[in-house]
């Protein structure tokens, strides 16, 4: 299986500029699956939703058509971080969009700092879908933080997280996400976005270094900080099939759930 990440710079508020930068790297590319960082059609720094509702976008929006348009052409799933709208309300989402136009919506569960005066916390859920015969999840950003978002993700048999990202601590992600794919054995294609954001006293600077990682922890590629790149990989998604790091311990059977209380009240 084939599958990329395009790292690049959107633009705070140009919903349509972004979209035409999106598609025409879509183009250049060979992959069954693309996936682009967090907030890729809208920027990242909004302080209320007020200010992100004029940006959010339903998921068959006519916006977003040259990126279905594009998925279907190349034959990939583009899978990306956009502002939803539903009702008026606005989520921090990932859309993942088959070539046949299906698509599959994952809401942002763990907001960070100011998001969560700009979106509503997710209500989907970590689930997981089938495309060519190989099971992919999606986490967003700073669902890293919290291992349970990729062991859910992972236990309901995701062979691939697809992880749309804005990171902004330094480095922690790319190197959470190596024990993320590690500890549960999966592949992790973390997208992250480069640049800088700012509104008032608030500064934000984007960290780049997207990253694909085998099950095995290792860095299969990782990108510039500052540039904007495009990472091909070819993998074997069945690797991740395999939970066993020796042959008498295999991770999912040797838990202990008994001694976990109190890990999810
Ligand atoms: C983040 O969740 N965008 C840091």
């Amino acid at each position: 299986m084939k599958g990329a990440i395009i790292q690049f710079e959107p633009v705070l508020g140009e919903t349509e500029r972004n979209i035409d930068k999106i598609v025409s790297e879509i183009k250049n590319l060979d992959a069954d699956f693309v996936v682009l960082p967090e907030l890729a059609t809208s920027g990242y720094l909004f302080l209320s939703m007020d200010e992100v509702r004029p940006f959010a976008l339903k998921p068959d929006d006519e916006k977003l058509k040259p990126i279905y348009e594009a998925a279907y052409q190349k034959n990939t799933m583009v899978v990306l971080g956009f502002p939803e709208l539903a009702d008026d309300k606005v989520y921090n989402s990932s859309i993942a969009i088959l070539p046949d136009g299906k698509f599959y919506v994952y809401r942002k569960t763990h907001l960070f700092f100011k998001e969560k005066d700009a979106f509503l916390p997710g209500d989907t859920g970590f689930f997981v879908f089938d495309y060519l015969g190989v099971k992919f999840g999606m986490m967003i950003c700073f669902d890293w933080f919290y291992p349970e978002s990729a062991r859910v993700l992972a236990k309901k048999g995701a062979e691939v997280l697809l992880h749309v990202s804005n990171l902004v601590l330094p480095g922690m992600a790319q190197k959470g996400m190596v024990v993320r794919s590690m500890e549960n054995r999966v592949f992790s294609f973390t997208a992250n976005r480069i640049g800088r954001e700012e509104k008032g006293e608030i500064s934000l600077k984007f960290t780049g270094m997207s990253q694909v990682v085998s099950p095995k922890g290792e860095v299969l590629s990782r990108a510039a900080e500052d540039l904007e790149e495009i990472i091909h990989i070819e993998f074997n998604p069945e690797e991740a099939l395999n939970k066993n790091i020796t042959e008498l311990n295999d991770i999912f059977k040797d838990r202990r759930p008994e001694f976990y209380e109190g890990l999810c009240d």
